[in-house]
């Protein structure tokens, strides 16, 4: 006698349609192998955890750096030096100060700290970032690969904190404005300078289809990565509305939220300073 019983019809018929799929499943990763020989540093965006995500962002950025700098400026028609700029028009001096520059990539918003006197920390968590920063000689303070989620220095370590075009791509927002808080002195203060969705509809309407078309064109073009410049548009897109985290910086412990529109509201600045007990009552 058989040890395996003959399964019913039914099962067997069923069995069909689960081996359909599976073949599906099979020649969909011979897809993704030839689409992963093509570009090698393929990206895989699992969003499961912020872990995940973060993963994803630290590769995704260590393949673009070759041509990042130049897609900055091209991109932004060099606009975006200018708002790197502008953040000292609001901030408090930073001279002879202790200040940590987050998410400071090649080193743009670093290098005018540094000239201002700062007492710098550039922070990043892609190495080629870092790498090609200290190439251009414009990490001139020390350099430290970490998760700005995840400072790893003491506690009132820094009078300024400052993070250009990387706040979008953080998926802990909380933990990282406690962290910021964190290290930061009383007083200290923070900038950002994040791409925002500009509120005047026509210009939204334009901006959007820049950002959906003609930047990751122009940035699959340059960089060979199209998918990456499509990733980083739908992150200006998605990511929250200033004011709703002015609601976040306050309830974490900063006051004296103030906000700077930058060319046609495409870019705000945000200076906040740190109060001194972390959450706010509500
Ligand atoms: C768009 S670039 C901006 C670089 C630079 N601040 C500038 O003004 O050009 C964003 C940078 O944030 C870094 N980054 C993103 N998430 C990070 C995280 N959780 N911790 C540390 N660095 C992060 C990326 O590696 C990348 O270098």
């Amino acid at each position: 006698m058989s040890r395996f019983p003959p399964r019913p019809r039914q099962a067997l018929e069923k069995d069909v349609p689960d081996f359909r799929k599976r073949h599906r499943r099979d020649s969909n990763k011979k897809r993704l192998t030839k689409r992963q020989m093509k570009n090698p540093e393929h990206y895989r965006i699992d969003n499961k955890t912020p872990e995940h995500k973060k993963k994803f962002i630290q590769n995704l950025f260590n393949s673009i750096v070759p041509t990042y700098d130049l897609l900055n400026h091209v991109l932004s028609g060099g606009i975006d030096m200018i708002w790197r700029t502008n953040i000292f028009r609001y901030l408090e001096t930073v001279k002879n100060n202790p200040a940590i520059d987050l998410c400071c990539g090649t080193g743009d918003l670093s290098k005018l700290l540094y000239r201002k006197g700062a007492k710098l920390v550039s922070l990043d968590f892609s190495f080629n970032m870092l790498e090609k920063g200290n190439k251009k000689v414009f990490l001139q303070g020390a350099s430290v690969a970490a998760d700005a989620s995840n400072i790893p220095f003491k506690n009132n370590s820094f009078h300024t904190a400052t993070i250009a075009f990387g706040i979008r791509n953080i998926p802990d927002l909380d933990t990282f404005i406690k962290d910021v808080h964190r290290v930061l002195n009383n007083g200290g203060q923070l900038a950002i300078l994040e791409l925002v969705k500009p509120e005047h509809r026509f210009i939204g309407f334009l901006y959007s289809f820049y950002l959906g078309t003609i930047l990751p064109l122009i940035g699959g073009i340059i960089s060979g990565k199209q998918f990456a410049y499509n990733y980083l548009s739908k992150t200006i897109a998605t990511f929250i509305n200033p004011f709703d985290l002015q609601t976040m910086l306050e309830k974490y412990g900063f006051s004296k939220v103030k906000h700077y529109p930058q060319t046609l509201g495409i870019a705000t600045i945000i200076i906040c300073k740190k109060r001194n007990s972390l959450v706010r009552e509500l």
